[in-house]
């Protein structure tokens, strides 16, 4: 293994080692991918100022998220596939997750099941919801949940219907590939990959086959969104999941500062100011722009995360010095996943740890709860004077 120094690095090996399908999966936004590229470059104009002769002993990134302490306030986000990146992915993210002390989010689109997922692992973990029609199927996936011991219900709203990604309707995506041409030449040159795919018998949707009834195929993502989830979802609906599963809600999604105040309204103990890694509306704000004006319309009134775009620990601290409580990374861990498993990703967080640990230092702070505005320059017109009629 090369030298890694930073998440880039990882990146570079995980492209040489995952099928190019799995790769542009976790790569791909919507459409043009406007909103993909701006999460990540709008951290840029954000500037920080160094401060000096601060003693710097004893630093610490450990915060809380939910009242859970964490040894850094970065939540491994919902992503789904995972075990299409990794042979039984999930349960090395959710290891590794539990082995450096940050919440672990398993998606319902996720490859090894919520019951993998628990025996594999000994701390509780979030567990992501996408409301299907099937109210039945919810009902029992929340209670699936709960048997589980997951300590948060992360109900994503912004995925009614699947944003389109070109390159996976290119690929015909599915979980396992199917056996094409193309898919076997691919693969050949992935041998890593395959051998450990041959090791493990988790190779589709494990929250979803042998649940569901009458479903035609369910290794497509794009056909079982289309014709299972939940197109009537709304606020009251989003206010009876939070009574099912009575425990702690985060709301995933929120891109307007009226729709976190309805997150409020419902009593979620959480939002997460998202646009689904730009793979849903793509022309929407980047999350690091629309954070500040969500963070002023909740009031501190419930806890805020972001996700979007975080590539490294400076973007992290940027988003916690403008008033985040933490962040969610969704491609910065998939890469280290892939590229060598939970080690990987344990590379991957040392990384993180590393950035913010010395930024927080170079601006003089030493402790999560001193980051404020105050270490920022943040260009006048950053959140964009947009005409709204
Ligand atoms: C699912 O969450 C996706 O973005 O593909």
């Amino acid at each position: 293994m090369p030298v890694i120094t930073s998440i880039d690095d990882l990146k570079a090996i995980y492209r040489r080692r995952v099928p190019a399908m799995f790769y542009d999966y976790a790569e791909s936004g919507s459409w043009t991918e406007q909103t993909l590229r701006d999460n990540s470059a709008d951290y840029a104009p954000i500037r920080l100022r160094q401060r000096i002769a601060v003693d710097m002993t004893n630093r610490s990134t450990a915060s809380e998220m939910l009242g859970e302490p964490v040894a850094m306030p970065v939540a491994l986000a919902p992503v789904g596939l995972l075990g299409m990146q990794h042979a039984d992915g999930e349960i090395h993210a959710a290891r590794a997750a539990e082995r450096f002390g940050v919440p672990f989010t398993l998606s319902t689109m996720s490859i090894c099941s919520i019951e993998d997922v628990a025996e594999h692992t000994r701390k509780p973990f979030w567990f992501q919801l996408y409301t299907m029609k099937d109210e039945d199927f919810v009902r029992r996936l929340i209670g699936r949940a709960k048997d589980a011991g997951c300590s948060a219900l992360v109900i994503t709203l912004d995925l009614q219907i699947l944003g389109q990604r070109h390159k996976d309707v290119k690929n015909g995506l599915s979980a396992p590939p199917k056996p094409t041409l193309r898919n076997w030449l691919d693969l050949s040159t992935r041998w890593g990959w395959g051998l450990a795919m041959l090791g493990t018998k988790r190779r589709s949707f494990g929250n979803i086959v042998g649940h569901v009834a009458g479903v035609k195929d369910p290794s497509l993502l794009s056909e079982w969104s289309a014709t299972q989830f939940d197109h009537a979802l709304d606020w009251s609906k989003i206010a009876r999941l939070i009574e099912m599963w009575g425990g702690k809600t985060i709301l995933k999604g929120i891109l307007d500062p009226e729709d976190a105040k309805m997150a409020v309204k419902v009593g979620a103990d959480a939002i997460v100011v998202s646009n689904h890694g730009g793979r849903q509306l793509d022309g929407a704000l980047s999350s690091i722009r629309v954070l500040r004006p969500i963070l002023d319309a909740v009031g501190g009134e419930i806890e805020v995360s972001r996700d979007g775009g975080i590539r490294s620990g400076q973007d992290v601290l940027k988003a916690l010095a403008m008033g985040a409580n933490g962040g969610m990374i969704g491609r910065a861990f998939v890469y280290g996943l892939g590229a060598n498993g939970e080690q990987g990703l344990m590379t991957a967080r040392e990384v993180f740890r590393k950035e913010l640990d010395t930024t927080m230092a170079l601006c003089g702070r030493r402790r999560i709860a001193e980051l404020g505005r105050d270490i920022l320059l943040v260009p006048e017109d950053f959140e964009g004077r947009w005409r709204r009629d």
